[in-house]
Formats: structure tokens, C-alpha cells, sequence
């Protein structure tokens, strides 16, 4: 089946919606969930059909994963949990799913679609503190990294969660240093300078200075960095990436 029989066809109209909302901005008040809620609550019954488009790599990191029968992941900032979809066959194989978000417009959308299986759970919490009750042999972010406020805080609670060789996945839009390290490939300096202050306005915060940190806390097993047109923006690529780093043992 194609992604937009899977998702639906997205209208000029849902777009304008996103886009006015896009425009708007994110609010920056004490309260993270709630802000959260105010920015997606508008548009949660459009997010999967406009965010096709503009979140590039997530099938490939859910195949690269490689998650195999009885396997339990942990899904960190998992939104409508659209993702999933893009290994759905293997999704009643395993022993759980946990899809933690702060939203819960876009936590009902994941709710209603996962509503036929009975491990794929969700919770309304935050990223940065939330425990599973046993190992996990994947944790994934998939462009939630960028939006937590304390994104080491999230990424720790993550690696602390998986066990020994497993795996930690993510796909994001990123930034590096002029100069990053290991395996990353250098970004131009316009890429650098003008993506963070683009993103930024959503709330969406691309640090030079997470690839050391992920490559400080597991081991390489892929890295692949791309760059993609974005909705009504025909001039520009944005660059994003995606990672698979194994806990060591
Ligand atoms: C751009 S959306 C990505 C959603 C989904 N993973 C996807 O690929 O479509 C970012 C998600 O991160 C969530 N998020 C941001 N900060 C969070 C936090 N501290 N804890 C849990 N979720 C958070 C947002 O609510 C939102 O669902």
C-alpha cells in the first residue's frame, strides 16, 4: 500500500492550516506539555499528512533497526507513532512498544491507530525522565531529540534503558560544528547558521554539539546524512540524518 493511501492525500487546506501554525510559532512558557499541546493541538488530524513530506529518513532508520520477533523498543517523543507504519508487519511480533510523548492530541492519534494491538502502549510523559519496567533492546527518537528541552537528560534516560548491545536509533534534522567529529561529514557554513535560526521559531533546536555526545555513548553501527526539500520551500534542502549507535556490553 503507498504512504498516501496509508496516511490520506493532504488538501490545500490542511496545509494552510499546518502553515498558519508553522507561522505562529511555539510558545516558550514554563509549561513544555502544554506548549506542546497548544502548537499540535490545532493541527494533530493533519500532522501525519503534511509531516510525510517534510520528515524524511524515517522509513529508513525503522528498517535499518532491523527489530526482530520479541523485541521491546522504547519510542521517545513518538508523536502519532506514523513511523511504525513503516514496518507494520512487524509490529505484532513484538513483546512491546512503548510510544512516550508529552502531547496528548498527537498521543490520541497514536492511540487510535495502535488501538487493535495490545503492545504497543502509550504514555503521556516526559522524554527526559520516563522508565520502562524492564530493558529494552532499542530506544528510537525520531525528530523529538530536537524538541526536548534537556535533550542529554533524554538521550541518558535512554541509553540507561537499553540493554547492553542494543540499540539506540535517530533521525532528526541536525547542525555540526565547521570541524565534527568521526564519522559525520561536514556541513556548509550556510547549512550551519541558517537552518538552526529557521527551525528555531517551532521550537525546534539543532546543537553542534550533539554528534560528540552520540558518539560518546554508543558505537557507531550507521550513519547516513541527506539532504531534503521542504513543503513550499522550493530553493532549499534541509540537511537530516540518521544514526544507529550500539550500547556497549
Ligand atoms: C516533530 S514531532 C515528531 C513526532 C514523531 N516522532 C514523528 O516522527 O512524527 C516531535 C515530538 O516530540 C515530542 N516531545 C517534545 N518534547 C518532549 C518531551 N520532553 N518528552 C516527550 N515528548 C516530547 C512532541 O510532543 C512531538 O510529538
Amino acid at each position: 500500500m503507498s504512504n498516501s493511501q496509508i496516511i490520506g492525500k493532504a488538501t490545500w487546506r490542511d496545509d494552510v492550516r499546518v502553515l498558519l501554525q508553522f507561522l505562529h510559532g511555539r510558545r516558550g512558557g514554563a509549561d513544555h506539555g502544554a506548549n506542546l499541546d497548544a502548537f499540535y493541538g490545532p493541527q494533530a488530524d493533519v500532522y501525519d499528512r503534511f509531516r510525510e513530506r517534510l520528515l524524511h529518513g524515517r522509513a529508513d532508520l525503522m528498517q535499518a533497526l532491523d527489530l526482530k520477533a520479541g523485541q521491546r523498543v522504547i519510542d521517545f517523543g513518538a508523536g502519532t507513532g506514523r513511523h511504525w507504519l513503516f514496518i507494520e508487519p512487524k509490529v505484532p511480533r513484538l513483546a512491546r512498544v512503548d510510544l512516550v510523548d508529552l502531547c496528548t492530541p498527537l498521543l490520541d492519534v497514536a492511540r487510535a491507530r495502535f488501538a487493535n494491538y495490545p503492545d504497543v502502549r502509550t504514555h503521556r510523559a516526559d522524554a527526559q525522565v520516563w522508565r520502562a519496567d524492564e530493558p529494552a533492546d532499542a530506544a528510537i527518537f525520531s525528530y523529538s531529540l530536537s524538541m526536548i528541552p534537556d535533550w542529554r537528560a533524554a538521550l541518558m534516560n535512554a541509553v540507561r534503558q537499553v540493554r547492553p548491545g542494543g540499540l539506540i536509533g535517530i533521525v532528526d534534522f541536525y547542525t555540526l560544528p565547521a570541524q565534527p567529529p568521526g564519522p559525520f561529514k561536514p556541513l556548509s557554513g550556510w547549512d550551519r547558521s541558517f537552518w538552526p535560526r529557521w527551525f528555531r521559531h517551532d521550537g525546534v533546536m539543532l546543537r553542534p554539539d550533539f554528534p560528540a555526545v552520540l558518539l560518546d555513548v554508543a558505537a557507531t553501527v550507521r550513519l547516513e546524512q541527506g539532504k531534503a526539500r521542504l513543503p513550499y520551500l522550493p530553493f532549499v534542502r534541509a540537511p537530516w540524518f540518521f544514526w544507529i549507535g550500539r550500547v556497549p556490553g
